[in-house]
């Protein structure tokens, strides 16, 4: 047993040193978790809007019919800070008489739902909420604000590369996300 109430509050040099060592030690710990920590919070940042690599190559234009719009499915690659990833997306490409092509996002302009081709009535049909879409994209019916969005694209050497937007629902003006 200990008599000597001041034994416990004797602190010697060996004492400080220890107390300066932890006190260094725990600042290295704080400043090394810091600074790694650095690109991980960078890479959330930037994964919080992926940016896109450009064109896509969607089709061969010979295999496209005039006047039959045609429903493409592609694998866009997208960019996140460090990791590359594939998303898969669609769109829909029309080619005209004159050989020109349009291309059309598959989202409606109404509330973002997909719509689809409808061979026999010859016009664009959106489940959701009945709206209608002329091959030109143009409203003929239901409530969509505006036309169908039309998507950047180009054709090289005989194949149609597309830029993937994406644009804001329910509003008349055609406005990019
Ligand atoms: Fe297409 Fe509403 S989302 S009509």
């Amino acid at each position: 047993m200990n008599n000597c109430p001041n034994t416990q509050n004797e602190r010697g040099p060996s004492d400080s040193r220890r107390d300066f060592f932890k006190l260094a030690i725990g600042t290295l710990a704080s400043l090394s978790g810091i600074v790694l920590g650095i690109p991980f919070l960078s890479s959330l940042i930037h994964s919080i809007k992926p940016k896109e690599t450009g064109w896509n190559k969607v089709a061969e234009i010979a295999a496209l019919t005039v006047n039959k719009p045609r429903n493409i499915k592609f694998a866009m690659l997208s960019q996140d800070a460090y990791l590359h990833s594939e998303t898969v997306r669609s769109v829909w490409a029309i080619k005209h008489p004159g050989g020109e092509v349009t291309v059309f996002s598959p989202v409606c302009t109404h509330l973002g739902c997909h719509f689809s081709w409808n061979e026999e009535a010859g016009r664009f049909e959106c489940p959701c909420h009945g709206s209608v879409f002329s091959i030109t994209g143009k409203v003929l019916g239901g409530p969509a604000p505006r036309p169908l969005d039309t998507l950047p694209h180009k054709v090289e050497n005989g194949v149609l590369s597309v830029r993937w937007e994406e644009f804001k629902s329910g509003l008349p003006e055609k406005i990019r996300v």
